[in-house]
């Protein structure tokens, strides 16, 4: 007995002498017996990749020629292995198809904007990256103008295997909701947090795996008509709602919502999405000055990408007048 333990004192010793000296005292374990308890350190997160990053775009037929187009040109073109369409019709052009680098996904939903037919895109694209194994989920509508890098630095001081959920409420105060379960016999309240579709959020791969008994294989469709909300809805209330995990308010985040004018001039390079007004509010854009003028690029997302990328060969050079 006694030379057992001597024997375990001699293998704690040498353990201690082939480790390297831990920068706080901790007690003496054996390697395979030193999980990490503490969270993980920002400076210890690996270096997140793009490719780690699933950009999903929603869509619908009728924009693939007008607003999609633009998307494509500009700043899916700088992010072409992250992003993923989802539509709900097959388009014979083939300029999509291959602009895309053959991410377009053909949902089969309904292209009706109905919260059915809206959860049912979103429930494929909550299956599509559940497939894809990437680190981080992200929604876009086919207004936004995502910035890769500050999308990809944003999502660096996090570790995707927390539970986090990103992006700007819609609202100043949570919603209320009333939950229907049990066929509709019991009705309770439920407050929440939600972030808004339009201006984009994102989901470590973390707590989307913990949403799946709420999400996954069609399951999205019923928890939507649990709430009777629309999908961004949905997606608070399954987070905080049902899981208990909190929404991260982002105002990095934009949605033709919101007041884009307002935006700094000198901040809206750093902005993670952007989003124009579109007919019903056409003056609502951001503030970028020079490259294009207002008539020639109404959205103002070219002029963005020129200033972000200037040697987009269709861009202006540099000096030209
Ligand atoms: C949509 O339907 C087509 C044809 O039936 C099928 O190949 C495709 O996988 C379907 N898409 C999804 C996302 O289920």
């Amino acid at each position: 007995a006694l030379c057992r333990a001597c024997l375990a004192l001699a293998a704690a010793l040498a353990a201690l002498l082939l480790l390297p000296l831990p920068r706080t005292p901790t007690p003496a374990r054996t390697p395979a017996l030193a999980p990490r308890a503490t969270p993980v350190h920002h400076a210890a997160l690996p270096r997140l990749r793009p490719d780690d990053v699933f950009i999903a775009v929603k869509t619908t037929r009728k924009n693939h020629g007008p607003r999609l187009r633009l998307l494509l040109r500009t700043w899916i073109s700088r992010a072409r292995r992250q992003t993923f369409i989802f539509t709900d019709g097959d388009d014979p052009e083939l300029e999509l198809q291959e602009a895309a680098g053959g991410r377009v996904i053909n949902t089969n939903c309904s292209a009706v904007r109905t919260r059915q037919a809206l959860c049912c895109k979103m429930s494929v694209e909550y299956d599509k990256f559940i497939e894809s194994g990437r680190k981080w989920f992200c929604h876009v509508d086919d207004d936004n103008y995502v910035n890769p890098e500050s999308l990809l630095h944003l999502l660096s001081s996090f570790s995707p295997s927390q539970d986090i959920y990103l992006g700007r409420p819609s609202l100043d105060h949570p919603i209320e909701a009333t939950e229907r379960v049990h066929g509709g016999r019991t009705a309770t309240t439920v407050k929440f947090w939600f972030a808004t579709g339009g201006a984009g959020f994102c989901l470590s791969r973390g707590l989307a795996l913990k949403m799946s008994p709420w999400a996954s294989l069609g399951s999205f469709m019923s928890t939507a008509e649990r709430v009777r909300l629309p999908d961004d809805c949905t997606v608070g209330y399954i987070v905080e709602g049902l899981l208990g995990a909190h929404l991260l308010h982002s105002p990095l985040f934009h949605s033709h919502l919101e007041n884009l004018q307002g935006l700094p001039q000198d901040t809206v390079l750093q902005q993670v999405t952007l989003s124009y007004g579109g007919p019903e509010n056409p003056r609502n854009v951001v503030n970028v000055v020079g490259v294009f003028s207002l008539q020639q690029d109404p959205t103002r997302f070219k002029s963005v990408h020129c200033l972000l990328y200037p040697d987009t060969d269709w861009c202006p050079r540099q000096g030209d007048p």
